[in-house]
């Protein structure tokens, strides 16, 4: 530092993150990380959300991308519901206030705002995998029926997936070879059950760098392919926490004559999302990471009004019509709104921290979290480069492709995750060589992230981490 010292930006009132974004772009840190951590602490708005959370004195948890923590009004509603159940047992159904029977479309509707969505549109049900299979399964059957969106201009199809002088128009999925495996799994099954063959039509964008995939990849797979009847894409990337244009991907879908349905697993209670301006189709996603209502919590999903009333391809009695489902008829009429899409009785005990830990987000305000979770991400990364060399940042800089969390990158990944865990610091290694590190908007401070930095910087300066062998198998 030479005499004529600058501080780093004085936070403000209208941005009192501006020293993390000064720092990641090109500023550095002119005084001391240490005093940028405590300022940015001091201005934060929402640094009092953190005492609505219960976590380890003794750890840095930075694994809400995988599974966040529980916050005080999500366990107040899981220990109401169990109260209920001890009173009131089968009453609860409806005698619970509110009565469990509505559970999903209740919690669809709390949702609806995180996502853009109207309430009829979202319904909290099943999990990401199940709802995969119900979704694709549905909008193939509609492809296979003729149903599809117009194709007015594919000369494959003349209008429709209708196969016309035996020409090969059984629909394909496009996906990318970065998905999360299980989503590949379930579109291969529905594909391989209607007697497509997985191998031909799940059509796989493929990443130019191993971390990210280029949007004009998939607009280049959509020209290039006449057959594909669903672009269904992640929100954001499970490894690298790219984020994705939902609405050029929408756009780039139909234009195609394609729907196009997103896993928004990577987004949902971190990013805000506007699934009913951007004209998506469907979409779905989880409950326990940024939504933090606990380990195997209901899945949610969202499906455009236009396409309310279709039959749903895992049908069962939750998504009947609900006004008529306890007249036991054998016919199924499916409910005109995403709840349709439920398949059998809720988990209410897997559903119940969901409506407190909604009400926990929307009471910081979804766009403030999203503000803070840039700054918190900004200050890593802006860290990493200064005091890591040997580290990678896998995700993108930009904000506009960045979602919650940042893939730090070292050949010896998985050794270094182990090595963190055992320092008190919790993150998660994703093969080959990712450290996901997650600072979670409501419940981070900026200094834990300049401490996990510290931790990281330690173990590397003292090769600590080649004392950790790396097992195959197990949960990392
Ligand atoms: C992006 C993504 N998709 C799908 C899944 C699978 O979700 P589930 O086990 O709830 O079906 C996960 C799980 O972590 C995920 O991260």
């Amino acid at each position: 530092m030479d005499g004529t010292e600058r501080d780093d930006p004085v936070p403000d009132a209208d941005d009192p993150y501006a020293p993390a974004s000064a720092a990641l772009n090109g500023d550095g840190f002119e005084r001391d990380p240490v005093r940028t951590a405590a300022r940015l602490d001091a201005a934060d708005p929402l640094s009092a959300v953190a005492d609505q959370f219960s976590l380890p004195d003794d750890r840095l948890y930075m694994d809400g991308n995988s599974l966040g923590p529980p916050s005080d009004a999500a366990l107040a509603s899981l220990d109401r519901v169990v109260e209920e159940w001890r009173e009131l047992l089968i009453g609860g159904w409806t005698d619970a206030e509110p009565p469990w029977f509505g559970v999903g479309e209740r919690l669809g509707a709390a949702l609806a705002p995180l996502v853009g969505a109207s309430e009829s549109e979202v319904a909290a049900s099943n999990s990401i995998t199940v709802n995969i299979h119900t979704l694709v399964g549905t909008f193939l059957d509609e492809l296979l029926a003729g149903n599809g969106p117009d194709r007015a201009g594919h000369a494959a199809a003349d209008g429709t997936w209708e196969p016309e002088d035996g020409a090969d128009v059984a629909p394909a999925v496009l996906v990318n070879e970065l998905d999360f495996p299980s989503d590949h799994y379930a579109i291969r099954a529905q594909l391989r059950q209607r007697g497509i063959d997985p191998d031909e039509k799940l059509r796989v964008v493929e990443s130019r760098d191993g971390r990210t995939i280029d949007p004009a990849d998939i607009e280049a797979a959509l020209d290039a392919h006449d057959d594909v009847g669903i672009v269904f894409m992640p929100t954001a990337l499970y490894r690298s926490g790219q984020l994705f244009d939902v609405e050029r991907i929408t756009r780039a879908a139909h234009d195609a004559g394609a729907y196009a349905g997103f896993d928004a697993a990577h987004s949902v209670g971190a990013v805000p999302h506007a699934f009913g301006d951007a004209g998506v189709d469907f979409a779905v996603w989880c409950t326990y990471k940024y939504l933090n209502a606990g380990p195997g919590s209901i899945g949610a999903l969202f499906v455009a009004e236009r396409h309310h009333g279709l039959t749903p391809a895992l049908a069962g009695w939750w998504g009947h019509e609900k006004a008529t489902q306890f007249e036991m008829r054998m016919a199924y009429t499916p409910a005109d709104s995403a709840g349709a899409w439920q398949i059998g009785t809720p988990p209410l005990l897997a559903a119940a921290p969901l409506e407190g830990s909604i009400e926990t987000l929307r009471a910081a305000g979804l766009e403030r979290l999203r503000a803070k979770s840039l700054a918190l991400t900004d200050f890593l990364i802006a860290l990493v480069d200064e005091r890591l060399p040997a580290v990678d940042v896998g995700t993108p800089r930009s904000h506009d492709a960045r979602g919650g969390h940042v893939a730090v990158e070292h050949p010896e990944a998985a050794r270094l995750s182990e090595a963190l865990k055992d320092r008190g610091v919790v993150v998660d290694f994703r093969p080959p060589d990712v450290v996901r590190v997650c600072p979670a908007a409501p419940y981070t401070a900026f200094a834990d992230v300049l401490e996990v930095v510290d931790r990281i910087e330690a173990i590397l300066a003292a090769d600590a981490h080649h004392e950790y062998a790396t097992e195959d198998g197990g949960v990392t």
